[in-house]
């Protein structure tokens, strides 16, 4: 089987500041790191730096298409001044990238937040909404000539669900007064956001896209006694994680498309009303280096549900990280044939992005964890080409997803 994908199909890849740049600091993360004893981001993959070469890495590939965010520390250093140089170094990287007409497509805020902004209780009070949107307006407006598609969020409510309700990321909140007020804050800068970079885009707003980045994951029960409660939990996530907040933006008119980010499969059990991860030893799939249920029928089934919004659908961000060549060739390929299917069968999407273009920092769990298109030598910061993204290189030139169909 096969499907040919229409000429302005976005097959890229993905990166964010923090977890590729080095050098930024002045961030919650890097606070975090330092209080809790983890892995440093430090000087990372040297990417603010090497930019040029990852984007010539890119052209190589054949990607039309990258996904990159800006730091908000490093634009605004402290609040309410904004730093020329950097903007004028993120207008150089979108430009880089056009010049190898290879479309921008940047992410506002991909995680951290300066460190200020988080010493005014970030998040947690309505009145720092408008850092925000300070940051967003001086952005956008430099960028607007090089750039016309927008993520503004990536993943908010993995953002709270491991920053306010988890405690496992920054600020270390457990609490859910405290994720509550986070959200309705965050949701209400994605508001207003939306509308002012429409502003920022007039006369001719209809060529700028907007959305965010949602993070999609396929919950199931846990066999064994309880699996009927099991499920209820999962039932429960599916629908507050999955659906609630895509339903909400829909409703405010304040979508373009709906970015996806999909990567595995989570089973549940129940623990009260939302359930707990369950450890269950015997699941079938396959596991990727992280432990993560690999789950590519998970992919189709997101795909032909968020599809039925009628909204374009982009997937910004799918990948994994493995020790060996064959399993990335195995879980592109699988994934390839999930969205193909859902192309086939009439969803609207309209570009898919590998996590991540370069191997780089994975959050709490450090570098060790590698999901590049390029392999990254951290000693020497040197890039190689990893075999299964000559693959993925193949697909994006020739601009056809193929598969067998199994019976
Ligand atoms: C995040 C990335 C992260 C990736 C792999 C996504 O949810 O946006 O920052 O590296 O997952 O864990």
């Amino acid at each position: 089987m096969q499907v040919e994908l229409p000429s302005s199909f976005l097959w890229g890849a993905a990166l964010s500041s923090y977890q590729c740049e080095g050098g930024n600091f002045n961030t919650d993360w890097s606070r975090w790191e330092k209080d809790h004893g983890l892995e440093p981001a430090a000087g990372a993959c040297g990417h603010y730096r090497l930019y040029s070469e990852d984007f010539r890495f890119a052209r190589e590939l054949k990607l039309n298409s990258l996904r990159f965010s800006t730091e908000w520390a490093r634009i605004c250093p402290s609040a309410g001044v904004v730093s020329e140089k950097e903007l004028t170094h993120y207008r150089q990287e979108a430009g880089v990238l056009r010049g190898y007409n290879i479309e921008p497509l940047i992410t506002l805020h991909h995680f951290t937040n300066p460190l200020w902004f988080m010493n005014k209780e970030g998040w947690l009070r309505r009145e720092n909404i408008d850092f925000f949107l300070f940051y967003l307006q001086k952005t956008v407006t430099a960028l607007k000539g090089e750039v016309s598609w927008w993520l503004i969020f990536n993943e908010p409510l993995v953002y709270i669900y491991n920053g306010y309700l988890r405690g496992i990321w920054p600020p270390g909140k457990k609490s859910l007064s405290d994720a509550r007020k986070a959200l309705n804050n965050i949701l209400a800068a994605y508001l207003t956001g939306f509308q002012e970079i429409k502003r920022i885009y007039r006369p001719d707003s209809t060529g700028v896209k907007i959305s965010l980045a949602k993070h999609f994951r396929v919950f199931r029960g846990c066999p064994g006694i309880n699996f009927g409660l099991n499920s209820l939990s999962a039932f429960l996530r599916n629908r507050c994680f999955n659906q609630r907040l895509i339903d909400y933006l829909e409703q405010k008119h304040s979508l373009d498309f709906i970015g996806i980010n999909y990567y595995c499969k989570e089973y549940t059990r129940f623990r009260g009303v939302f359930g707990g991860q369950c450890r269950h030893r015997h699941h079938a799939e396959r596991k990727n280096y992280l432990g993560w249920d690999v789950y590519p029928e998970g992919f189709y089934q997101v795909l032909k549900s968020a599809g039925k919004s009628g909204r374009p659908l982009i997937v910004t961000e799918n990948g994994t990280a493995e020790t060996n060549n064959q399993l990335y060739e195995d879980f592109l390929a699988d994934h390839l044939k999930s969205l193909g299917r859902a192309v086939q069968g009439g969803v609207d999407v309209r570009g898919y992005f590998w996590w991540s273009l370069l191997d780089n920092f994975e959050w709490d769990r450090g570098f060790k964890c590698r999901f590049g298109l390029l392999e990254v030598d951290y000693a020497t910061l040197t890039r190689k080409i990893r075999p299964f993204a000559h693959t993925y290189a193949k697909i994006c030139r020739e601009n056809r997803i193929e598969w067998k169909e199994t019976k």
